[in-house]
C-alpha cells in the first residue's frame, strides 16, 4: 500500500516502541518521515532523526523547523512521545505531576503549535495523538498517568473542532498494554516479572499484550488520506479491554 506517497510525516518519540513502529510503517507506505526524540541515536535511514525534548518549547520549535525544512513541508504529525508514572494520588508529589503533565500533555501542545502553520499548507493534514486506555478506564496505581492521558483525549477533541475548517483532522489511538521497551522496563522492575506479565496479559480479553505494530497500524489508518472523513475520534487498540465484558472461560 502506498497511501502516504508524497506525504511528509513527523513522529515524536519515534526512536522506540510505538513511535518507532509508526515511523517505519509510514515510511514503508511511502511517506518521508522525520523522528523527533530525546535520543534519536538509533534512528536509521530512510528515517531522519532530530534531537528534542517535547518538555521544552525552544527545543521543539528548533527541531520541528529543521525537520520541516529537510522534509520540504509537513502533512502528518504523530504526537507519541510520553512518559509513565505509577502510584495513587498520595504517591506522586507536585514535581512529578508537573513533569509528567509537561511531557505528556503540554509536549503535544508544543509540537502541534510548531507544526500547525505547516499543516495548514497541506491538502491531507492529519494529527494523531497517542492516548491510552488509561483515559477511558480506571486502572489501579496510575492516577497521574491516567490524568495526563485523559487530558490528551480532551485535547484531541478540542483540536479536532478548532482545526476542522482548516482541513486538519485530529484523532487519537488508545492502546491497551503494548509490548514495547517501556513495558519491558516495567516488567524488569517488578518483583516477579513473569507473574506481572501474566497479570497484564490476563487483563486483556485477547489474553496477550498489544504489539507496537498493531498500534502503528491504527495510527497509520487515522493519518491516511483514505480516512478523510474521520476526525475527533479515539480508536481503541486494546485487545477488547475497554469494550468487552467476558464471562470466565468455559462458563
Ligand atoms: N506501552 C504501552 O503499554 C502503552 C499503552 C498506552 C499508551 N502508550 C503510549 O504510547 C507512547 C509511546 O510509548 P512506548 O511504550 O512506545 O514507549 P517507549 O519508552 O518505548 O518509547 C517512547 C519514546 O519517547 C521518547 N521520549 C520520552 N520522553 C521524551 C521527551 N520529553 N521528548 C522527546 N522524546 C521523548 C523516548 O526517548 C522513546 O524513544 C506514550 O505516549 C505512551 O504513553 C503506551
Amino acid at each position: 500500500m502506498s497511501d502516504f506517497e508524497g506525504l511528509k510525516a513527523l513522529v515524536t518519540g519515534g526512536a522506540s516502541g510505538i513511535g518507532r513502529a509508526t515511523a517505519e510503517l509510514l515510511a514503508a507506505r511511502g511517506a518521508q518521515v522525520a523522528v523527533l526524540d530525546l535520543d534519536p541515536e538509533g534512528v536509521q535511514k530512510p528515517l531522519l532523526g532530530y534531537q528534542a525534548d517535547v518538555g521544552d518549547d525552544e527545543s521543539v520549535r528548533r527541531a520541528v523547523a529543521a525537520a520541516v525544512a529537510d522534509l520540504g513541508g509537513l502533512d502528518v504529525l504523530v504526537n507519541n512521545a510520553g512518559i509513565g508514572a505509577q502510584g495513587t494520588v498520595e504517591d506522586n508529589d507536585d514535581e512529578d505531576w508537573h513533569r509528567v503533565m509537561n511531557v505528556n500533555v503540554v509536549g503535544m501542545v508544543r509540537t502541534s503549535r510548531a507544526a500547525l502553520p505547516h499543516l495548514r499548507k497541506s491538502s491531507h493534514a492529519a494529527v494523531v495523538n497517542t492516548c491510552s486506555i488509561a483515559a477511558t478506564a480506571g486502572l489501579p496505581q496510575r492516577a497521574l498517568y491516567s490524568a495526563s492521558k485523559g487530558a490528551v483525549l480532551s485535547l484531541t477533541l478540542a483540536m479536532a473542532a478548532d482545526h476542522i475548517r482548516e482541513g486538519i483532522r485530529v484523532n487519537c489511538v488508545n492502546p491497551g498494554t503494548a509490548d514495547t521497551p517501556w513495558v519491558g522496563r516495567l516488567l524488569d522492575a517488578a518483583p516477579d516479572p513473569a507473574a506481572e506479565r501474566a497479570a497484564l496479559e490476563a487483563r486483556q480479553p485477547t489474553g496477550r499484550l498489544v504489539s507496537a505494530d498493531e498500534v502503528a497500524g491504527a495510527i497509520a489508518y487515522l493519518a491516511s488520506p483514505l480516512s478523510g472523513a474521520t476526525t475527533g475520534t479515539a480508536l481503541a487498540v486494546d485487545g477488547g479491554m475497554q469494550g468487552l465484558r467476558l464471562r470466565p472461560a468455559g462458563r
